[in-house]
């Protein structure tokens, strides 16, 4: 049954789009397990960009059926904009279907993490301000709403009244904010419902009606394992499992459903909103900048700055085991190429002096601890025109064969550019 899982092995927006839509080309399922659009993943094909939230990177295949899994958390309004826009560019969204178990994003859950993150003042978050973790935290309270709940109008009714109920109290008494009208959320839903209905489905038959033909389905992971909520830099996560192992609640297949994991990273790295990140470079730094600009490394979703650093293989070999990787996809080789030397963090040194070569789980040491690194020397040659490894530059391979050293599992697949041709299958591998 091969079940192949895409998972950001760092802190999010490490190329999973790009390497999904290039590997759902023998695929016949790409499914979302968790997340919802907080997600930004960008595709390039033929020059054309595509910017995707909610709907699964596999969608400009014909041949592919989009999932939007059961995990995943669902504004049908942004749901909607996305099939527009993307049948506005011609591409098909017949194919797309939606889990009638996935929990709908509602007006309030957004209310919500606006305020709460005004509330935490210099202690915020840095969310994306879209619901996501209001709306993880109604499901595991038992008083969610699903999108099957869509398809009966009393039900939801009566399930958005019993929410409302102690929301508006709340957004009222300690947030001093209006109360949001039933009336009107009820309205604006249900007209959506004649659009919707068709999508939903039963997507864990779904899928493994795929998996028990032998056919390819791909999971594709949003957001990344240090943005886990169990195992990320809590409470700096998102509020779902992102890791491999998250593909069976949020999609319904076992554990023995899936034999290949491909983490993907970037050869360097980035984090957006706040939390640790032992190997930042600062504004101001030059290499920082650097990676910032020639990375353009600007929120997908929310255009935000994002904060760069050296690529940290303390990390890297952690987001190995938390989701048995069998292998990596890099993206991103061309973006080192004015650097010089090429810094790697192999090890922390926490404030005492003590040497970690595995990631601390007291967040207090990971918050103050020194990178110790290994340089590397750069290539400093253009890259993006490499069709396979022998093409790149012999430090360029260096830098490679380091990485599968310290992270343990081989590079099978590399970004040397945007574009869906400017991957690199490594041919001793994949
Ligand atoms: P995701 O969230 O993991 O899917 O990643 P994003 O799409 O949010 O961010 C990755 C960004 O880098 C996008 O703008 C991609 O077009 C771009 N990108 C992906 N791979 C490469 C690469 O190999 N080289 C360059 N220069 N850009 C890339
Ligand atoms: P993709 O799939 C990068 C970050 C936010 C914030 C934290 C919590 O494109 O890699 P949330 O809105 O989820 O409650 O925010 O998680 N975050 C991401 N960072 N890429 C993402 O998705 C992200 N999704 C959430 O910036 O720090
Ligand atoms: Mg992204």
């Amino acid at each position: 049954m091969p079940g192949v899982v895409i998972v950001g092995t760092q802190w999010g927006d490490e190329g999973k789009g790009r390497f999904t839509d290039y590997l759902a080309s023998d695929s016949a399922l790409c499914v979302r397990y968790q997340g919802g659009h907080n997600a930004g993943h960008t595709l390039v094909v033929d020059g054309e960009v595509f910017a995707l939230q909610l709907v699964p990177s596999g969608i400009l295949y014909p041949h592919v059926t989009p999932v939007i899994g059961n995990g995943v958390v669902v504004d049908p309004s942004v749901l909607l904009e996305e099939i527009d826009m993307l049948e506005s560019k011609g591409i098909s969204t017949a194919r797309l279907r939606v889990s009638g178990n996935a929990h709908l994003i509602m007006p309030y859950h957004q209310e919500f993490d606006r305020v709460t993150e005004r509330y935490l003042g210099k202690n915020k978050l840095g969310t994306t301000m879209r619901g996501i973790g209001p709306a993880y935290a109604d499901k595991a309270l038992r008083v969610g709403i699903r999108v099957q709940d869509l398809l009966d109008p009393s039900i939801f009714r009566a399930k958005l009244d019993l929410a409302l109920r102690e929301k508006n109290l709340v957004l009222a008494k300690v947030y001093n904010r209006l109360p949001l009208d039933a009336d009107e959320i009820t309205e604006t839903y249900l007209a959506m419902v004649p659009r919707l209905e068709p999508l939903i489905a039963d997507t864990v038959h779904l899928v493994h009606e795929a998996l028990d033909a032998n056919e390819k389905v791909l999971f594709e992971g949003a957001q990344a394992t240090f943005l886990d909520l169990d195992h990320g830099t809590y409470p700096y996560v998102t509020s779902s499992n992102p890791i491999s192992g998250g593909v069976g609640p949020g999609a319904g297949v076992g554990p023995l459903a899936i034999n290949r994991v491909i983490g993907v990273a970037k050869a360097y790295l980035t984090r957006v909103g706040a939390g640790p990140f032992p190997t930042e470079l600062f504004p101001g730094d030059e290499v920082g900048d650097m990676l910032v600009e020639r990375g353009a490394e600007f929120g997908t979703n929310t255009g935000r700055r994002r904060r760069p650093g050296w690529l940290d293989a303390v990390m890297l070999r952690h987001a190995v085991r938390l989701n048995s990787c069998t292998e990596l996809a890099m993206a991103k080789l061309d973006v080192l190429t004015p650097c010089a030397e090429i810094k790697v963090c192999v090890a922390y040194e926490a404030e005492d002096g003590t040497r970690f070569d595995h990631v601390p789980y007291h967040q207090s040491v990971l918050h103050k601890v020194r990178p110790i690194y290994e340089t590397l020397p750069g290539w400093e040659s253009e890259i993006t025109e490499a069709k396979k490894v022998e093409d790149l530059p012999d430090s360029a391979r260096d830098y490679l064969k380091f990485i599968e050293q310290v992270a343990g599992v081989p590079i099978s697949f590399l970004g040397v550019g945007p574009g869906r041709e400017q991957t690199i299958v490594t041919n001793s591998h994949a």
